[in-house]
Parts: C-alpha cells; structure tokens; sequence
C-alpha cells in the first residue's frame, strides 16, 4: 500500500512539477536579448551575429541584461540523406557561432516552423521535429522561436476550425517534447500571431513566451496598435510564461525619440520580452541610453512577474500600471496624440492607486525623486509618456 502510494505521489510529482520546473527554469523573468529579424532580415548572416554578440558586450547591453543573441529566419540549408537538417552557406558552423557567443556569457538563439516552410521559404521542422531539437541541442543553442508559417496552410486544408486548433497545439507540443527530450534548456517561444488566443493554452503546449499580434514596424502607428493593444492580456502572464508583442523597433531610426521611450516603457509595464531588432553595432549614445535604462529594465525584469494593464484612459490619454514585487507600482502616463496637437497634462491621484497618503514617487526616465506626493500633474508630449515609480 504503502509502495504504491509512493508511486502515486511520485507520478504526481512528476505531472505536476516537471512541466513548471522546466518552465521556469527559463524565462523566470521575459527573456532579453537581440532578434535579427526587425533591421536584417534575410541579409543576416555569421559576421552579423558575431557583431551583434560584440556589440551587446561594448555597448553594456549585455551587463543590463540582454543575453540572448536570436538568429531569426534565413539560416536554414538543406536536410542530409538521414534527414538532419544543415546551415547554409551564411552560417559555415553554427556549434563554432554558439561557442563564439558563449565565451562572451550570452546565450544563442534560433528560429523554424513547424510547417515544411519557414515564412521566408526555407526548411522548416514539419516530420523533423526530434531530430532537428536534437540538431540544436548539438550546436549549443538555447532559445527556439518556432514561427507557424505553412502549417496554417496544411491544417488548413484538413479540417475546419476545431482541427486547426487542435493541430496548432498539438504543432507546438510535438516540438517541444522534442525540446526537453534533448536535455538541454531551452527557451521555447511561440510564434503564431496570437491565433486561438494562444494566451490560453501557451503554458500547456510547453510556450515560455507566445506571440500576442502580427509583425511590428518601425512606425508609431504599428508599435502603439499592438502595445496598447495588450490590454486585458495581463492575467496570462506569469515566471516562464509571457505574453509577447513582439520585438523591439528602438533604433531603427523610424520613431523619434519620445516614441521609442514609449515603446520601452509600455513593454515594460507589460513585462514583455526586451529583445532588441536594431543594428546594435551602429547605436546613437541615445538608442543605448534608451535600451539600457537600468530603471525601466527592473521595472520590465520585476521577480514578481506581473504584467501591467491600462488603469484609466480618456481619449488618447492612458494611465498603465504595473504592481511590482517590493510594493511600488510602475505607473506610466501616455500621451498618444500626434504631434501637432502638442503636449497634453496629464493628471494622477496616487489614492486612486492604493496608495494611503502621500507616496514616494521617481520620475523614472530623468531619474529625478519628485518627493512625498499625494498626486501629481505633468506634462506629456505627443506620442510621449512619463514613468514613474511609486511607492
Ligand atoms: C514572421 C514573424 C517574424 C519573422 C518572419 C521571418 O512570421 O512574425 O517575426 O520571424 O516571419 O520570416
């Protein structure tokens, strides 16, 4: 009786730790790095990997947390007569680029579909899936991105939308058992444009992150569709399991300044992947002030794991709010009218916050203490925002 209470309790142990373990063993807080895809796309290529790993070490990225180095879509060779798939001509030895970017303390990311075709027509993983997490796990890599791409088209054609449900997740389990059954861990990130409010069932098919909307731009218009457009996603988000709206566009030179500290501060109030898309070895002093703002980053990289949602909006003018692990609350004010119709005041009661009393609060990107405030009224310029840290 006793024995097999044991084995009960043993197999229960198994179903209900394991899974979490593993999960939060990566992306216990949303994963930071660099993508190539946003400023590169099909041009990346080995020497551009290893500037960027160079860059993400002289730049300070790295020591404010950016640590995945992601090589997007584009890579893919041919598959050998056994089937193992190879890098092509661009990548002449992947395991000697994820020794490269080790011996700099970061970490190697890379990217397939479940489908036969990636979205830019190169090999996917469709009937490859274990030898192709074998093939990583070999090579060193430690983040996957697995981007739907032509399995929509197959399930598709199989069956109505119960069975292309049913076939995207079962997509996304296949590969990743076949991620943990390397041994290796590895960041598995979901790629299916939010499809299925994929939010609901990313934990369950092994998703540490899963993207929430289609492809970002550099343009205020895109970022700003899908940022605030994350509303109500908050109670998805948990350690190992994030909501993604997808990369980051700061430093690609289409958004003035004001607007990529927006677009750092709502993705931080979302406690959203940081994973830089820029050039990082040509960066305006400004783009790395932007990128590596320790205060914004902490707010983003906050152990509590909440993710932040819209608190109060009038118009254009949005009140965000992320409750953080030491009490404080990240609060920030967004302005998102266009330029020609100026600032705007903004105005917050901390008491509407739960705040008692006067609270501390920082102004969190001119990193000024503004004191013991019971509220406080700023100004805010077109497409701009103030963070700010309360307490
Ligand atoms: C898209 C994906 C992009 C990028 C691209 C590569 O589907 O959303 O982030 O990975 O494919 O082909």
């Amino acid at each position: 009786m006793r024995f097999r209470f044991g084995c009960v309790l043993f197999l229960l142990v198994c179903l209900l730790n394991l899974p979490a373990a593993s999960a939060q063993q990566v992306a216990a807080t949303p994963p930071m790095g660099w993508n190539s895809w946003n400023h590169f796309a099909e041009k990346v290529n080995d020497a551009v990997v290893r500037a960027a790993a160079d860059a993400l070490v002289s730049s300070g990225m790295r020591d404010a947390g950016y640590v995945y180095v992601n090589i997007d879509d584009t890579w893919e060779g041919k598959r050998d007569e056994k089937g193992f798939i190879h890098s092509n001509e661009k990548f002449p030895d992947m395991k000697a680029l994820a020794d490269y970017v080790h011996s700099k303390g970061l970490k190697l990311g890379i990217y397939s579909s479940p489908g036969p075709k990636t979205c830019a027509g190169f090999e996917g993983s469709y009937g490859h899936e274990e030898q192709d997490a074998q093939t990583y796990a070999a090579w060193g890599i430690d983040y996957l991105k697995y981007d739907m791409c032509s399995l929509g088209e197959i399930l598709a054609k199989n069956g109505g939308k119960a069975e292309f449900r049913q076939g995207m997740l079962d997509a996304y389990k296949k590969m990743h058992a076949a991620l943990l059954k390397t041994g290796r861990p590895i960041v598995f990130s979901l790629c299916q444009y939010g499809l299925y409010k994929v939010w609901q069932w990313g934990p369950e098919v092994g998703g540490n992150l899963w993207r929430t909307t289609g492809d970002i731009n550099d343009n205020y218009a895109r970022m700003a569709e899908i940022g605030f457009g994350q509303a109500g996603l908050a109670k998805y988000a948990a350690p190992g399991h994030w909501n993604d709206p997808d990369m980051l566009e700061v430093g690609n030179g289409g958004m003035k300044p004001d607007e990529y500290r927006t677009h750092m501060s709502l993705w931080a109030i979302l406690a959203a992947p940081l994973l830089a898309g820029n050039d990082l070895s040509k960066m305006t002093p400004e783009t790395v002030a932007i990128l590596t703002n320790r205060e914004v980053i902490a707010i983003d990289q906050d152990k509590a794991g909440k993710q932040g949602d819209r608190f109060w909006a009038e118009g254009p003018d949005e009140i965000w709010v992320k409750p953080l692990a030491d009490g404080s609350k990240a609060v920030a004010l967004f302005n998102r009218l266009d330029e020609w119709a100026g600032p705007a005041m903004m105005k917050v009661n901390f008491r509407d916050l739960g705040f008692t009393g006067a609270a501390k609060v920082r102004d969190v990107w001119n990193a000024k203490d503004l004191g013991s405030l019971e509220k406080y009224e700023v100004e805010v310029p077109a497409h701009g925002v103030v963070l700010l840290r309360v307490k």
